[in-house]
């Protein structure tokens, strides 16, 4: 996946990834803006950061990208945030929207391999909410 990782790169050169990422992510659901009132918006987007980064890297099997993932679950799930299901897909696509703009380079083949990863990492993350509920 060395295609996802020289991807990253051209778009964290262009230092706008994660504003787009969180602007685009606001946008795509009404709801979305609400679960953001009174958070502080500079811890979130180290947060997001390292969650792309968790992506990037968790899809080339690093365990420390899985913690991460377990880790920022934690506060996602129904006894804490409780996120609803429905609007992780919006945080995976605004992903990808973001990475559009960002990457120069971008393809069907770039947009194919981010798909996966964030797929993956997503599906993980989801999981890890529930089931960290599930244990309490
Ligand atoms: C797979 C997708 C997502 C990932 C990887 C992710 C990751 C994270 C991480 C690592 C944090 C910081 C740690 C924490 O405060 O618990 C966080 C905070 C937060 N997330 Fe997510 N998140 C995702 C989806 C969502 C969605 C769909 C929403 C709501 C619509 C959401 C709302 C929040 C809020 C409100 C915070 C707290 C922000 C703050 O207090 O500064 N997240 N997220």
């Amino acid at each position: 996946m060395t295609g996802l990782r020289d991807s990253y790169s051209r778009c964290l050169r262009t230092r706008k990834l994660v504003d787009r990422h969180f602007e685009l992510f606001l946008a795509r659901h009404p709801m979305i803006p609400s679960f953001f009132v009174d958070t502080n918006l500079r811890k979130h987007k180290a947060a997001l950061r390292s969650m792309q980064t968790a992506v990037v890297q968790f899809s080339l099997g690093d365990d420390l990208a899985r913690t991460a993932l377990e880790r920022g679950a934690r506060s996602h799930g129904p006894s804490e945030m409780n996120i609803p299901r429905a609007l992780y897909r919006h945080w995976m696509t605004s992903l990808i929207d973001a990475v559009r703009e960002c990457d120069p380079e971008f393809s069907p083949e770039v947009e194919r391999t981010w798909h996966e990863a964030a797929t993956k990492a997503v599906d993980y993350f989801v999981a890890a909410a529930m089931d960290v509920d599930h244990k309490r």
